[in-house]
């Protein structure tokens, strides 16, 4: 065959998309019943707003977007995550007059161009929340409860919750000068990637994952022990919402984010179930961003997590994910003619909401029985001139192995019957 997928893009077979369906699905649900609503934005942006948005010095933004020219010669990045194409949307449709907060969800595909390996992936999928419009610690509460929910609905329980206080502009200056000092006798002993981010951005070196760099790092100050009163403040009561809806955590300093928008709040669902790439979901405070994108001042809190890693810890977790399409019925004809009046049947089932199937390749009977076998269906339809012109068929029960003529105009009571019994 001459041409495959690109690696790290996957395809989502048919075998195994009901997976998707599921985690999806049980997700809407979920946002629903808190009252988010879903947002949809187009797959490509303006390349400045994710450069703006996420930061110029970070790894998405420096080594990892699929970046292109259009024929118009514009730049043009296929999104490498929601969050600033959602503030994008906020602002540009001054969604702040419809409500004051504004709490959106989305399921959708994003691109990074990283090195495939388990749990990464080039084209990965996100479920995510946005609140935007309230800069209060409830906020952030109702997105990490919601996120925890999410996962113990899915059956999860190898999911443990970081958090942690980033700061904001008023405290997160000195700190960083703090952080420079205890590190700069150390500055040539640091990894080549630690080295380039100690001058724009320290905070990264403390999720370093060289061995080197956290022994090194292993004493140095933390934001969470050098906040401002305000932002002390909101870490407090974040904690205390958490407790109070028993909500575990841990509190860890060194969760700091790849993307350079947050403030104060920031924190990560990990499994120990997904190896190196053990982030299910993360998120955080952004009450900077809109006013980078050009907007007023306006406070956020979100999460994303990764839909690749999450079936991932069901797999491990050997956690049942949902029913693969089935038909319950299937026909089978005995004969040229009876095939057609049987597709007739075989509609009116469908349209009466039972889940059907029929020969469409115009097989024996004996070889219709057996894909009927092989589909597992509850029940088998067989006919031949005889039924057909009685205006009957044969209904056979899979289950008890029972059989018997049925009129075409009680067969859907009666399978609705039989189903409803077990
Ligand atoms: P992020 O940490 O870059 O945050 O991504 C969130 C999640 O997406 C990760 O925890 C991981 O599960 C999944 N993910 C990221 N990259 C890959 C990849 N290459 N392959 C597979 N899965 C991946 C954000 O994207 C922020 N927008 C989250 C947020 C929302 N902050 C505030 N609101």
């Amino acid at each position: 065959m001459k041409f495959k997928s690109i690696p790290g893009a996957k395809d989502i077979l048919p075998a195994e998309s009901h997976r998707w369906q599921h985690v999806e699905q049980t997700f809407r649900e979920l946002s629903h019943r808190y009252n988010f609503r879903e947002i949809r934005t187009p797959v490509f942006e303006q390349t400045e707003l994710f450069a703006r948005g996420i930061g110029e010095l970070t790894d998405i933004v420096g080594k990892e977007m699929y970046t292109f020219r259009d024929r118009s010669d514009n730049s043009l990045t296929l999104k490498p995550e929601m969050t600033a194409a959602v503030v994008r949307a906020y602002l540009q449709h001054n969604l702040e007059q419809q409500q004051p907060v504004t709490k959106m969800y989305y399921l959708a595909p994003m691109f990074r161009q990283e090195r495939p390996q388990k749990g990464r992936l080039r084209q990965f999928h996100q479920f995510g929340l946005e609140i935007i419009g309230s800069p209060h610690p409830e906020a952030d509460a109702e997105i990490i409860v919601m996120t925890a929910e999410y996962y113990s609905l899915l059956g999860i329980t190898n999911v443990e919750l970081k958090i942690n206080s980033v700061g904001c502009q008023e405290c997160r200056p000195a700190y960083k000068d703090k952080l420079k000092e205890f590190l700069s006798p150390h500055l040539t002993e640091l990894s080549q990637d630690s080295q380039r981010r100690f001058d724009a951005n320290p905070l990264r070196i403390l999720d370093s994952k060289d061995e080197r760099d956290s022994r090194l790092t292993a004493d140095a100050p933390l934001q969470k022990d050098h906040l401002c009163t305000e932002c002390s403040d909101h870490f407090s009561r974040l904690q205390e919402i958490l407790t109070e809806t028993r909500v575990l955590y841990t509190v860890d300093g060194r969760i700091v984010r790849g993307l350079d928008y947050y403030t104060k709040t920031a924190f990560e669902f990990i499994s120990s179930a997904l190896g190196s790439q053990d982030a299910l979901s993360g998120g955080g405070r952004y009450d900077l961003l809109a006013k980078e994108l050009g907007g007023s001042n306006v406070p956020a809190v979100g999460v994303a997590g990764g839909i690749e890693r999450l079936l991932l810890v069901l797999d491990a977790e050997n956690l049942f994910t949902g029913n693969e399409v089935a038909p319950v019925v299937y026909l089978a004809a005995a004969d040229n003619e009876s095939r057609t009046w049987l597709y007739g049947v075989t509609q009116m089932l469908r349209k009466s909401g039972i889940p059907s199937d029929t020969d469409l390749m115009n097989r024996s009977l004996k070889a219709q029985m057996r894909e009927a076998s092989r589909q597992n269906v509850r029940f088998t339809i067989i006919a031949g001139s005889d039924e057909r012109n009685r205006n009957e068929v044969v209904l056979k029960d899979m289950e008890s192995g029972d059989q018997s003529p049925v009129a075409v105009d009680k067969i859907v009571d009666i399978i609705n019957q039989k189903q409803s019994e077990n």
